[in-house]
Order: C-alpha cells, then sequence, then structure tokens
C-alpha cells in the first residue's frame, strides 16, 4: 500500500486499485501475481488525465475501472450500489476515508462467510459525505487459494433513513471482454447444464427471484478466454456465498471492457437503513486460473474445504446412507422400514434414513408441514423406538424435515394462519400444496427452530435431510410494515441462517444434508451450515453424469449427495447397470435410494462389492483433487478422476451413454497424478507410468451395451 496504489497479493494472485485525485477507487489489476504495477498504463488505456486532473468536470466517469461503481454520477453502466436520499434523488459520491490490513479474516454477521487464519484482508473504507454514507468494501486473499473474497458493508453515519435500492458484492472491471460466459441453468430433474457462448455488448447473465438459488441456475458465472479449455488457459470464476434472490452478470460496454457484478438481486428489494445502523451485503468468492477450468474448480473446491464447510464431518468419511424415498414413498410401517434396514446394514449401510411421511398424517404431499410429531399410525411405538431399532442394527439414524413449510392442512396452519407468506386479500398461492413460513419473523424461527430441536433432542438423530421443495409467490409478511416488505426474501434468508446456525451449534454430532426438490439451493450458502447437498431428485446414472460433471465447476465431491436408486430409473424409465449406478454414485456422498430386499441376487452382490470398495477409497474420492477428463455435454463418454493429496491413489471413473458399434475404447489423458510415479490398476493388473497415463492417455476398454461404465483403482507403488 502506498499513497495512491493499493495491492494484495499471496504467491500467485494480485489484486490492485488506484485510488485516483479525490479519492475515488480504480480498479487496476486482478490475476496473477506481479510483482508491482504501474497504474499509469490503465490511466492511459481508460483514456483519463495523466496529469492528476481527475475530478468530476469533465473525467469520463463512464470509462473509468471502479471498485465500486454507484449510481448518478455520469456513469452510464449498472453499477454495484444505488442509494436513494430521504429527498428521491439516488446519486451517490463515494470518496476514499481509510484503508487497512488487517491478518485473517473476519467472519459477517448473520451470513455464511469464509473463513482461516492464514488470510490478509483489506479493509476499504469510502464515504458520500452528503447522504452521510459509509461503504466499507472487504477483500481477503487467503495463503492457499488463487482468489480473492469480498463483501460491502454500508453504514447510515447521518440522522435520517437511506434507502438502500442496489447493493451488490461484487464489481470486477476488466480492461476487456474477450471471454465466454459459462453459465449453469436447468429445471428439476436436470439441474445445472453447462451453457458456454461467448460475451457480446450490452448485458447478459443469470438471477433468480425464487427467493433460493434455484433449480433453474447457480449463483456463479465463469469467464473462460475463447481458447480456455479444461486443462488451459485463463478463466476467472465467481460465486456468490448465498442462498436467495441473486443476480450475476457480465456488462460488456461501447469500449468492449467488461463489468462482472453479482449480488443480492436489486428486483424486488429495497433495504430502509436507520441512522446508526449497517447492512452486510453477502460474499462473493472471485477465483483466478491459468489452468483452464480444471483449475477454476480446484480453487472453488479448496475454499469449500478448507474456508467454507465447517464442523465434525468437514474433513471426514462420509456415511453410506441408504434412503427410504423411492423405495416406499409415504406408503410404510415400522416393520416395512426394519425390513429395508435389515439387509442394508447386512449389505454394509452405515446409515438409514427415514424420509418424508414419518409425522402429523402425512400420506401424501397435501398434508402436515409444521406438525413434526410422530404418525403413530405408521410407527405405533413412536420414533424413538425406531430409532433404537435401527441403531441395534448397527446403523446410524437419519431423519427428513422440511422445515421452512407449512402445509394448510397442519395444526400450525390452522393455529397460525398468519405465520406464512402471503398477501392479505388474495389467494395463497400453493405449491405442493404448502406454504413458506415466513422466516423475517422471529416468533416463526423459534418455531422452526424449537420443532427441529426437540425432535433431534429426544431422538438419537445423527443426520437430518433439510429439505425445502417450493419457491416464493403473492411475497408479503403480515409483521413487515408496507415500506419494508421489499426486505422480505433477504430477511428471510437472515432468519433461516441464524435458524441453521443456532441447530449447527447445538447438535455439532449431527451430518445435516441440504435439499431443495434436489439441487434446487446447491450454493455456498448452505454449504456453510450443511457439508453436503442432495445433487438432483433425478438419480438416473447417466442424466447424474451431465449434473455431477457440472456441479463439479464449483462444488468437490464431498458436497454432493449421490446415490443408486432402483430401475427402470424413477424419473426417466431408463434401466442402466448397477455397476454404472455404483461408479457414477461413488463420485459423491454415496448411498442408496432403494429396497435392497428387490433387487435381483446378483445386484445385490455387486452393491456389497460396491459398499466394501468405497470404504476403502472414500478418503479419495471424497476428498482428493477432482479431475474433469471427458465432457457429456460434448460427446458421448463421460469421464473423471479423483487424487489422493499424496497421488498415490485414484479412481478413474468412465461411462459411455450409448452403445455404439466398431468403435475404439476411449483413449483417455489422465489429470492430476504424480508423473514419475508408477500406478497399477487394481481391477486389471497392469502398470503404468504416471506421465504416460497423463501425456500418452490410458485406453479404457468399456462393457457391451448402453451405459457402460467403468471404474478403476490406481495405486502407485
Ligand atoms: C424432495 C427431495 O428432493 C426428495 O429427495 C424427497 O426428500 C422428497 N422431497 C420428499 O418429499
Amino acid at each position: 500500500m502506498n499513497d495512491r496504489l493499493i495491492h494484495l497479493r499471496n504467491d500467485r494472485v494480485s489484486y490492485a486499485m488506484n485510488l485516483l485525485e479525490g479519492g475515488i477507487p480504480m480498479h487496476l489489476y486482478f490475476g496473477a501475481r506481479v510483482e508491482s504495477l504501474n497504474p499509469v498504463a490503465m490511466l492511459r488505456h481508460n483514456d483519463l488525465p495523466l496529469d492528476g486532473s481527475f475530478g468530476l468536470n469533465g473525467c469520463p466517469l463512464d470509462h473509468t475501472p471502479h471498485e465500486y461503481p454507484s449510481f448518478g454520477l455520469g456513469e452510464m453502466r449498472e453499477g454495484a450500489l444505488t442509494v436513494r436520499a430521504q429527498d428521491g434523488t439516488r446519486t451517490c459520491d463515494l470518496r476514499f476515508v481509510s484503508a487497512d490490513i488487517i491478518d485473517g479474516k473476519p467472519g459477517l454477521e448473520g451470513l455464511p462467510a469464509t473463513f482461516g487464519d492464514n488470510a490478509k484482508t483489506l479493509r476499504l473504507t469510502l464515504r458520500d459525505e452528503l447522504l452521510k454514507l459509509d461503504v466499507t468494501l472487504s477483500y481477503t486473499i487467503f495463503d492457499d487459494v488463487d482468489a480473492v473474497i469480498r463483501s460491502a458493508k454500508l453504514t447510515n453515519t447521518g440522522d435520517a433513513a437511506l434507502y438502500i435500492e442496489r447493493a451488490y458484492s461484487l464489481c470486477l472491471d476488466l480492461p476487456d471482454s474477450r471471454y465466454d460466459l459459462i453459465t449453469l441453468s436447468g429445471a428439476w430433474s436436470r439441474e445445472r447444464e453447462m451453457i458456454r457462448r461467448p460475451l457480446t455488448p450490452g448485458e447478459q447473465g443469470v438471477s433468480s427471484l425464487r427467493g433460493a438459488t434455484s433449480l433453474q441456475t447457480s449463483n456463479f458465472l465463469a469467464l473462460a478466454r475463447p481458447e480456455a479449455t479444461e486443462a488451459q488457459g485463463e478463466v476467472i470464476g465467481a460465486a456468490l456465498v448465498y442462498s436467495g434472490n441473486f443476480t450475476a452478470k457480465v456488462h460488456v460496454d461501447s469500449h468492449r471492457s467488461g463489468r462482472v457484478m453479482l449480488g443480492v438481486n436489486d428486483v424486488d428489494f429495497e433495504w430502509t437503513l436507520e441512522p446508526g445502523v449497517s447492512f452486510q451485503t453477502p460474499e462473493a468468492v472471485t477465483v483466478y486460473s491459468v489452468e483452464g477450468l480444471d483449475g477454476m474448480s480446484r480453487q472453488f473446491h479448496r475454499i469449500c474445504a478448507e474456508h467454507l464447510v465447517r464442523g465434525k464431518y468437514a474433513h471426514a468419511p462420509r456415511p453410506i446412507l441408504l434412503n427410504n424415498w423411492e423405495a416406499t414413498y409415504f406408503n410404510f410401517n415400522e416393520e416395512k422400514l426394519l425390513a429395508i434396514a435389515k439387509t442394508a446394514a447386512e449389505a454394509g449401510v452405515e446409515l438409514f434414513v427415514l424420509d418424508d411421511g414419518w409425522f402429523g398424517h402425512r400420506d401424501s404431499d397435501n398434508s402436515s408441514l409444521g406438525d413434526w410429531k410422530t404418525d403413530l399410525n405408521k410407527l405405533p411405538a413412536g420414533l424413538g423406538s425406531l430409532v433404537e431399532k435401527v441403531h441395534a442394527l448397527g446403523l446410524k439414524f437419519g431423519l427428513w424435515f422440511e422445515p421452512e413449510m407449512v402445509s394448510p392442512d397442519s395444526d400450525l396452519y390452522r393455529a397460525h394462519p398468519d405465520w406464512c407468506i402471503h398477501v392479505e386479500g388474495r389467494p395463497r398461492v400453493e405449491n405442493r400444496n404448502q406454504l413458506i413460513l415466513d422466516l423475517s419473523r422471529t416468533d416463526v424461527q423459534d418455531y422452526v427452530y424449537q420443532a427441529v430441536a426437540d425432535v433431534l433432542a429426544e431422538n438419537a438423530i445423527d443426520y437430518v435431510k433439510w429439505d425445502m421443495n417450493r419457491n416464493f409467490a403473492t411475497v408479503g409478511s403480515a409483521k413487515l410494515p408496507a415500506d419494508r416488505q421489499k426486505e422480505l426474501p433477504h430477511r428471510y434468508m437472515l432468519g433461516l441462517y441464524a435458524v441453521l446456525e443456532k441447530l449447527v451449534n447445538r447438535f455439532p454430532e449431527v451430518l445435516f444434508e441440504s435439499c431443495a426438490s434436489g439441487g434446487g439451493r446447491f450454493d455456498m450458502g448452505m454449504l456453510h451450515y450443511m457439508p453436503q447437498t442432495w445433487c438432483s431428485d433425478n438419480t438416473d446414472a447417466l442424466t447424474r453424469c451431465r449434473i455431477q460433471y457440472a456441479t463439479s465447476l464449483i462444488f468437490p465431491p464431498f458436497a454432493m449427495g449421490s446415490h443408486v436408486s432402483a430401475v427402470p430409473n424413477h424419473q426417466t424409465g431408463r434401466v442402466t447397470p448397477i455397476d454404472t449406478r455404483g461408479n457414477v454414485a461413488m463420485s459423491g456422498c454415496f448411498g442408496y435410494e432403494l429396497d435392497l430386499n428387490r433387487l435381483p441376487a446378483d445386484d445385490l452382490e455387486a452393491v456389497k462389492r460396491q459398499i466394501a470398495r468405497v470404504k476403502t477409497i472414500r478418503q479419495t474420492l471424497l476428498y482428493g483433487d477432482f479431475h474433469r477428463l471427458l465432457s457429456p455435454f460434448d460427446g458421448n463418454d463421460t469421464a473423471w478422476i479423483t487424487v489422493s493429496p499424496d497421488k498415490t491413489e485414484a479412481v478413474l471413473m468412465v461411462t459411455r451413454a450409448q452403445a455404439q458399434s466398431y468403435t475404439f475404447a476411449p483413449l483417455i489423458r489422465l489429470r492430476g497424478l504424480d508423473p514419475a510415479k508408477t500406478y497399477t490398476v487394481a481391477e486389471t493388473g497392469e502398470s503404468y507410468s504416471g506421465s504416460e497415463l497423463m501425456n500418452a492417455g490410458v485406453a479404457v476398454p468399456l462393457p457391451w451395451g448402453d451405459a457402460a461404465s467403468v471404474s478403476w483403482t490406481l495405486r502407485a507403488q
């Protein structure tokens, strides 16, 4: 840091800004580490006066790369901040006040956040003197990741309320826009399709107004040089540590510079900032890679592993589970469940999960959400008795909840009809026959916390599946005043995070898995509370190849719940071999979603072999370095490999979607191995040098038929 230049860096990346005359922070650089930076080149590039005569008069603010651009002073591009004053105007002029660099990474009050001591954090405070608004921008660089973590805190230091119309977490101005934009798009049961297209002038991106990150897209984008591939080329990736409404977009201006913005969606958003009060934006993670998409993903994965996920299971083996949902749906009793659990235990499963339908009188999805009391018609001896019997089989016990919801047919709704999100006088829009509890209210937060905590405290529950199956509609809160209704979506998230924080702290031994009709809330926000997320309701192995491949752009295998289910598959009707289902599912948090008693004898034997194998290699499968090798978005084959940190063990997965006659075994160049080591494939006994596997590649013969798959364990001698 000198008079004008602020340069934050670790061994591999640099982030720099320059204070212009008058104290406007101008963005200079984000990329590979540089030893020094001369702002003159960037000033010249942006046609800014080199003589320091920068000011508001005649200065082309419209060309300036900004750190945190605001609306109204001559900047014609979309900015990161819009604040309305008492007089209704929305001009904001942020000027430098102070900057300091501290050791470590402070947390964010009420929001999920990255953490870690091996970091430096720059706090840059700017002020609008007229509005009496202070904005503190935080930038953290950890020693071990090529990333910058950013957020903004707005404080009203005046004596009149201010109205925040937009406060994004990240604005990153790039000197050129010669990039492809990569986003993830999809729907229920086909989440996260990879979409890649060139940037064009104007605005482009993805967003959600559903009250959740959504099944339809993710709060992530990547900019890859057109020539960038999986293995090489420059890529910038950005993701939000948040789970609610968001926007992630890029604006390309008339000079073809690019502006990346990420934050809470400003559509249907406004926040009243009373005097003396602060507003904290969520965090945005921006990673830099010169090693293509693979390099970007390894940075995201490391952030998840070392700086985001907390608790007992952060680095621990995850239990192999069996979930009864697709085995029974709502139609079960204790006897049926115990029969499933017994065979599961015999096969080596470690955790039995009782999904939806154990409470109230929930025989279908049209009742009882909110009434978290055991249905004694299905479980006459009570939940505790079932838990004991499952434990006696040597299994852990897991339980499903959907705590954020209420069914109109429930005691909770009859007692508190105003506790749901609704607009007075309008029909209450139901989705899956349910309404959303208004978690912006503290009384509702208390109820939700207590209802779940009571069940966990009264029964020895080892795992919780936290589901959420509908999105916002008729958005209104009975508790919020008229001028604060637009705060509801963000207040909902703050309420949910408060409940989750209390629960995970009170029950540190419990493994929590997040779910939202599958992967509808697969984001870095939820991962801070729950170390794994159910990837998709679609368990068809071929669809899962696509979903898990694209999910891995951001999230590591240990974050992805993935199960083997019955065939024909309940979502696609496809029949795939048991080995293929196993190979794909074991590339994440492994489990089963079926009744093993109904499997053909050969398949049950295959299941036992899968489980025994996973137990020996799961540390590598979950926590190894994950590399994508062949993309299902580009062709018929999918391949990926996970390599243990010491590079002595690796698991290769290859799946071919459609059988073709007269084709060769795919020749695959592996990645992440030690070129100097010799690896033996446990399944074939063949040995190869690491350099051969990575440079020449290896031909992997696939079995006959559609959806054919192979999984190899490679061990270095
Ligand atoms: C949606 C989830 O994604 C499924 O796995 C299952 O838990 C159902 N909800 C239960 O209603």
